[in-house]
């Protein structure tokens, strides 16, 4: 279905849960998110309904957020109905990748195609600051696993943050010369948690591209995806930046967001939600027009450059990225 700027929205992420086994800085608070009572956020079936009837509506690619998505139960069962409808084209998963040694082989019996997984630092003690107590061994053992499982192609997002993690872009770089992974450098944007220092830490793309001036383009066909890509001659792997804040791709944007408490956001940054729990929930409620409804309230693009612009109220882990 198009919305009405002309764009095919063909892309659900579908948050399953606010839940996370790790708190980073700039997605949660300091005190974690509150555990949500079972009935405010939606059952595995309900989801599904959902994920069907955005089918009916053009949806092509699913991906799973979270939260974490693995923590939350069902999620094998999950994808596996997920992938097994026909005009699904792509089933991904974003996680943080601690659990992916324990899951990555059902994940991928149950259908799933590939993993993106959120890693900003390779130094163990940075890790666990960053992400509040993580252990970086726990990744570093899923996307090997996720690798070996052939979840491909494993993108590592990056987001970049002045003064902790500028000085390892080439450490990051370096992964995709001897490995056919993707890094993908995010620009740090200020919503939920980060809204209030995003402007002080963020450093733009473009900076990062200036000093990896050896990097050769490498021409996607799908606009719509959010990273432009590169690579270094003879390298296995790419490189890819995110730039929604210096070079924002709004105007290629093909998605909707399915929250875990059922809430349809047309746009990351914006506060207009559309309320599908309520209608999964009524006799005769029609999911297809309150998801057209959502799609018809897309915004052209966002504001976030914009002096007015009004800070989102959700924490990025209440919204799964
Ligand atoms: P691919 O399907 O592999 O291209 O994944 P993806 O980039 O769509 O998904 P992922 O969950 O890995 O998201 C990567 C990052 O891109 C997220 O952290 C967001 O910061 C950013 N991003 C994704 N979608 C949007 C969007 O619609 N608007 C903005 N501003 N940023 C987005
Ligand atoms: N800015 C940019 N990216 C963010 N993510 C979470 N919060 C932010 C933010 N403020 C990223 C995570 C994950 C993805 C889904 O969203 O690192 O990779
Ligand atoms: Fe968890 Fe991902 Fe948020 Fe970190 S960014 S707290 S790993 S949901």
């Amino acid at each position: 279905m198009k919305d009405p700027f002309g764009r095919s929205i063909n892309y659900l992420r579908v948050s399953v849960t606010d839940l996370c086994n790790l708190r980073c800085k700039y997605c949660m608070p300091k005190e974690g998110v509150y555990k949500r009572k079972h009935e405010q956020i939606l059952s595995i079936e309900e989801i599904f309904k959902v994920v069907k009837a955005s089918v009916n509506l053009g949806i092509e690619k699913v991906r799973i957020t979270g939260g974490e998505p693995l923590v939350r139960k069902g999620m094998i069962h999950l994808i596996e109905k997920i992938s097994n409808l026909e005009e699904i084209k792509d089933v991904a998963l974003t996680t943080n990748g601690t659990l992916l040694k324990k899951y990555a082989k059902d994940l991928k019996h149950a259908g799933l195609k590939r993993v993106n997984i959120s890693l900003d630092t390779l130094k163990a003690e940075k890790y666990s600051e960053i992400t509040r107590g993580g252990r970086l061994g726990d990744v570093l053992e899923g996307i090997e696993e996720a690798k070996k499982i052939g979840l491909f192609p494993v993108k590592l997002n990056v987001v970049v943050i002045g003064g902790f993690n500028d000085d390892e872009i080439m450490d990051f770089v370096n992964l995709t010369i001897k490995e056919n992974i993707e890094v993908r450098f995010i620009e740090l944007m200020p919503i939920g948690q980060a809204s209030k220092w995003a402007k002080s830490k963020f450093l733009s793309n473009d900076v990062l591209k200036y000093q990896l001036k050896d990097l050769i383009p490498v021409y996607e066909g799908d606009k719509s995806s959010p990273a432009q890509y590169f690579k270094f001659a003879d390298a296995k792997g790419k490189v890819g930046f995110i730039n929604p804040i210096s070079h924002h791709f709004c105007k290629y944007c093909n998605r909707i967001r399915l929250t875990a408490d059922g809430r349809l956001k047309p746009c990351l940054h914006s506060n207009k939600e559309i309320d599908l729990k309520s209608i999964l929930r009524q006799k005769n409620g029609n999911l297809e027009d309150m998801i057209k409804i959502a799609i018809y309230k897309k915004p052209k693009e966002h504001k976030l450059n914009e002096k007015d612009h009004q800070p989102i109220i959700r924490d990025m882990v209440r919204i799964g990225g």
